[in-house]
């Protein structure tokens, strides 16, 4: 099988879209449907199956920590990119007074929960910036009394790496690194950053509401959004608890059974070299695009997403592909598509981009 046929989408489709979500593999859906299946069967009931649910859990923890090349013990097990956000933010009991530097190019997925505990957040504006200022873009914002600094891995807005470690070396200033369109797209080491984020639904080809989070320093950052898979044991007569050992104490609630088994088949038996695959693809994507004319917004040699611009409205132009197959999605507000280029397309897709456009 190629990696191609792997995604029943890809036979129709030129499927652009895994910064929004991923395709979803054969092996995902059939694993999502057999369990289902069997829930409807037998019921959602039973020491065996709460059991292999759990044991479950633990095989997709290391799974996903694998992605990020980060111990399994400092990885939680999220909704969302958001949720992972939300840990941090309730963990560390930010708000007013306490300084945070972001950027004007994140997610409201990460700034979102920030700005709504009230933190003073200084915003670096490094939209439509060379990627090579970023460093010293970002920099600039951190004072003395800056507690945090939250940015992406990788730009949503246009795939820019955003220069995370750099920025935590140079400033000690610990980094919250919201990796939801870097996870499975490219290479990615998280243990250099002191929390980092994974959304798998994108990236990873994994169900809704799958993710996860890196914490490096899991004795440091107190549990404080938790649920019922974060206790070792508790007393609510006493109102006492005692976190699980490692990053499950952030866990705010269980995976839906499916959907984690849905995840374990999309991050089982991955071809090796698919980051160079994706990241070959995108360039050519560049290319191509350049070629027929197009404003190309992404500079080379950044991540898998490619950003660009084309005259008259983008909601119309997004719609026509639409009805050619071509599945990518508009940047509202910004007048950019933005097409995701993973590991499972092929020049056929990028091809049906462009002439999708020619022939809009
Ligand atoms: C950079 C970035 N951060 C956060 C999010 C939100 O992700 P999630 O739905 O996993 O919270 C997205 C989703 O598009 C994103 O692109």
């Amino acid at each position: 099988m190629t990696w191609r046929e792997r995604f029943p989408v890809l036979r129709e489709h030129a499927y652009l879209n895994a910064g929004t979500f991923g395709p979803l593999s054969r092996a995902t859906l059939d694993a999502m449907a057999a369990l289902r299946e069997w829930e409807g069967e037998h019921g959602r009931a039973g020491g065996t199956y709460f059991e292999e649910m759990l044991a479950r859990r633990e095989r997709v923890r290391e799974l996903v920590a694998a992605q990020i090349a980060a111990p399994a013990a400092n990885v939680a097990l999220t909704a969302s990119t958001t949720q992972g956000v939300q840990v941090v933010v309730a963990g560390l009991e930010l708000g007013a007074g306490d300084e945070v530097v972001s950027t004007d190019a994140e997610h409201f997925g990460l700034t979102g929960p920030l700005v709504a505990a009230g933190v003073d957040l200084r915003v670096a504006a490094v939209k439509g910036k060379p990627a090579a200022d970023l460093f010293d873009l970002v920099r600039a914002q951190v004072t003395p009394k800056t507690r945090l600094i939250a940015l992406s891995a990788v730009s949503w807005i246009d795939g820019a790496v955003f220069p995370w470690r750099e920025l935590r070396d140079a400033t000690g200033v610990p980094v919250l690194v919201d990796g939801a369109q870097a996870a499975g797209a490219i290479d990615v080491d998280a243990t250099g950053a002191d929390f980092f984020t994974v959304s798998a639904q994108k990236w990873l080809c994994g169900p809704d509401s799958t993710g996860a989070l890196y914490v490096r320093e899991v004795d440091a950052l107190p549990p404080r959004l938790v649920g019922y898979p974060a206790a070792e044991s508790y007393d609510i007569a006493e109102g006492t608890w005692v976190p699980k050992a490692g990053a499950m104490r952030f866990e705010p609630g269980f995976t839906p059974a499916t959907a984690l088994a849905g995840l374990e088949a999309a991050l089982t038996d991955l071809p090796d070299g698919r980051h160079a695959r994706a990241r070959e693809l995108t360039e050519r994507c560049r290319e191509l695009l350049i070629d027929a004319g197009v404003d190309v917004a992404t500079e080379p040699g950044q991540a898998t997403l490619v950003s660009f611009r084309v005259a008259g409205d983008t909601t119309d132009t997004v719609r026509r592909l639409y009805d050619r197959g071509v599945l990518l999605r508009e940047l509202p507000g910004t007048g950019l598509l933005r097409a995701s280029v993973g590991w499972w397309n092929d020049e056929s897709d990028l091809e049906r981009l462009v002439e999708g456009l020619r022939r809009r």
